[in-house]
């Protein structure tokens, strides 16, 4: 049974249904621990309600040192003994040195079609782009931003007048069955791409 930690800094709700999947049987991996760089990110109480550990770390405490605020994100995280960690809304960059610890183990989900928008205001720059579709990746994650091999992807259509308001929550329904499905097969040692 693969050991997984998940990485969140907000409301948690594609942790929340990596959770649901692991926990509903028939799964190679399970939860065991929720890390937030944000303690008062509302996905902690989510995941202690469905037994998970949890721990925060406040990178505010840290002033900018990203490599003291990493050092002590891998207290709580190497404690854990994860195989697999699932970054799923967290919205730190990580450096290289705490990337290469976790080489081919680490994966994120991204709400663009990859290699198109990584960054931020991904939704926005969609629509301003004239883009026909619009999406969500989940990749390996490399020390390039955004980057590594892409495992899967999900595609939804822009519709005329979406703001990125109402495309994001189109590509959040998406995320929600895409990140589980990929996290199962890659727990199973998947690691071609699979676009749903
Ligand atoms: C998702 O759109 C994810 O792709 C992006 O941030 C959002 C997090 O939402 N990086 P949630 O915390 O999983 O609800």
């Amino acid at each position: 049974m693969k050991r997984v930690a998940i990485l969140i800094s907000g409301s948690g709700s594609n942790m929340v249904r990596l959770i649901e999947d692991m926990q509903a049987g028939d799964h190679p991996a399970q939860p065991v621990l929720v890390a937030s760089n944000d303690p008062a990110a509302a996905g902690l109480a989510k995941a202690a309600a469905r037994g998970v550990a949890t721990a925060a770390v406040d990178h505010r405490a840290y002033n900018g040192d990203r490599a003291a605020f990493e050092a002590a994100l891998l207290e709580p995280l190497l404690g854990a003994r994860p195989d697999i960690i699932c970054l799923a809304g967290f919205m730190r960059i990580l450096t290289p040195a705490f990337i290469d610890r976790f080489e081919g183990r680490m994966i994120n989900i991204h709400p663009s079609l990859l290699p198109k928008y990584p960054g931020l205001r991904t939704h926005a720059r969609a629509i301003e782009a004239g883009d026909e579709e619009a999406g969500a990746t989940v990749h390996e994650v490399t020390s390039d931003l955004d980057s590594g091999p892409i495992l899967g992807q999900a595609r939804v259509p822009v519709e005329p007048g979406d703001t990125p308001e109402t495309l994001a929550a189109r590509v959040l329904e998406r995320e929600h069955q895409l990140y589980p499905l990929i996290l199962r097969r890659f727990a199973a040692g998947a690691r071609e791409r699979f676009d749903i």
